[in-house]
């Protein structure tokens, strides 16, 4: 397995282009086999996890090929059919499918999907939301069978938590049902928008678009469309404290600012200065980087938790203690162990919680990605720290990130992969 390796202490300078978003782009591609037409995906980024999406359209009978200018999805013969399950448990995002399938065939089978290992990451809000729309499910042998009886009728849903997937799933079914649903408690993330923005585009109707009271009117003839993904919020977001954790200052060109805020808002809190031009995001880092005493994980627009762990790497250099509270996932504080072999003063005060003080130099050293977000963190530290850092583990990262080490080094940094 390849390894990155880190020659750290450089500042980050100069200006890297944003990568199409991997959270916007798996829905949509999965969205395609609504339409029973062509579809043309700008800016899809050329990450593993959209590899595995594009392996699952083909085994449902798309014709899928790299274009130019972004990913050509033929879905007119789509139809269910044997998923790899190899490409079914690689990713979360497989699990758009199933409410993809069920409005569309009005029947699935499949594995459950895999995803980081970042938390339980169950599926029951996405089951109670098809159930509400009239499909039925069991489970045998690790399989789940989901059939839309009739079909799926329209029905009002109220979600008892926040979840991005769910929001996403039921909306994918909702556009195939017969009637309205409403759905209240959705999830506003950035990446729910742009799936329905793209479904609309294809015919669908849904009102509150950015809202959490999602209003769909099922039932219309989709047809395949153009569209572009947006950039990535959180590589955008990982690369800007990369530059604070350097003391850099970069050009984020095409950053998608207005789904930044509270990022940008934590990074001025640092003592960051953040610009927003046509081209991007300047952000310049401070001389002295300053801690703030709590940073929380929140759903949109509160601090992502894709962005957690980087900016609990980027604290180590900052003056003070900071509090990190993860609300979203119980499993995000695994970068601490590798980061206290660095040099930092991290500490676990309970599942949900941990302290870091500063500021210290971190020194390099070996260490393996285990998560996606996990790596993007290790990286950063090895950009920090004083000598060589190995970063193992790279295909964790690759899921998510198109060539950390290529736009890394477009900002002057000292990676390369082995
Ligand atoms: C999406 O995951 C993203 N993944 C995650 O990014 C991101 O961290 C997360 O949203 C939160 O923003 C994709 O978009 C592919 P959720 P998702 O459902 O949809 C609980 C990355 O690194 N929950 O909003 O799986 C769940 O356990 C990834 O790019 C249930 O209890 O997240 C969590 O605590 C990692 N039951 C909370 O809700 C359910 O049925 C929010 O999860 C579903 C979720």
């Amino acid at each position: 397995m390849d390894s990155i390796h880190i020659h750290g202490g450089v500042c980050l300078q100069g200006k890297v282009r944003i990568q199409g978003s991997k959270n916007a782009a798996l829905p949509v591609l999965a969205a395609t086999i609504l339409t029973k037409g062509i579809n043309l995906i700008h800016n899809c980024p050329k990450i593993a996890d959209v590899y595995l999406m594009l392996e699952l359209l083909r085994s449902l009978g798309c014709v899928v090929s790299w274009e130019e200018d972004g990913v050509r999805v033929d879905a007119r013969n789509a139809a269910p059919n044997k998923m790899p399950v190899s490409a079914i448990k690689g990713m979360r995002s497989s699990l758009c499918l199933l409410g993809a399938l069920l409005g569309e065939a009005g029947e699935v089978a499949m594995e459950y999907p895999g995803g980081c290992v970042i938390g339980e990451r169950p599926i029951d809000l996405h089951l109670a939301a098809f159930r509400s729309l009239g499909a039925e499910f069991r489970e045998e042998n690790g399989i789940i069978y989901g059939n839309a009886g009739k079909g799926l009728m329209g029905a009002h849903i109220d979600m008892p938590r926040s979840s991005v997937g769910a929001t996403e799933n039921t909306v994918l079914a909702a556009v195939s049902a017969e009637g309205v649903t409403v759905l209240t408690g959705a999830a506003r993330e950035p990446e729910v928008e742009t799936l329905c923005k793209y479904l609309c585009r294809c015919g669908a109707q849904i009102e509150g678009i950015g809202t959490d009271r999602l209003v769909i009117v099922g039932g219309r003839r989709l047809s395949g469309t153009e569209f572009g993904v947006p950039a990535d919020r959180i590589v955008a977001g990982t690369y800007l404290l990369a530059c604070l954790g350097t003391g850099g200052a970069v050009l984020l060109e095409d950053a998608p600012v207005s789904h930044m805020e509270a990022v940008v808002s934590f990074a001025c809190r640092m003592g960051a200065e953040c610009q927003e031009a046509q081209e991007g995001l300047y952000v310049q880092a401070p001389g002295r980087l300053l801690s703030c005493d709590r940073l929380t994980t929140e759903i949109y627009p509160g601090f992502p938790t894709d962005l957690q762990s980087v900016a609990l790497v980027v604290m180590t250099a900052a003056e003070g203690k900071c509090l990190i509270e993860e609300t979203i996932f119980e499993n995000r504080f695994r970068i601490l162990e590798p980061l206290r072999r660095m040099g930092g003063k991290v500490r676990l005060i309970d599942a949900g919680k941990a302290e870091v003080e500063g500021p210290v130099f971190l020194n390099g050293t070996e260490t393996e990605a285990w998560e996606l977000r996990g790596g993007a963190a290790l990286v950063t530290a090895g950009l920090m720290a004083d000598g060589e850092t190995i970063v193992k583990g790279c295909d964790y990262i690759d899921r998510g990130y198109e060539n950390i080490c290529r736009d890394l080094r477009e900002l002057g940094a000292r990676i390369y992969r082995v």
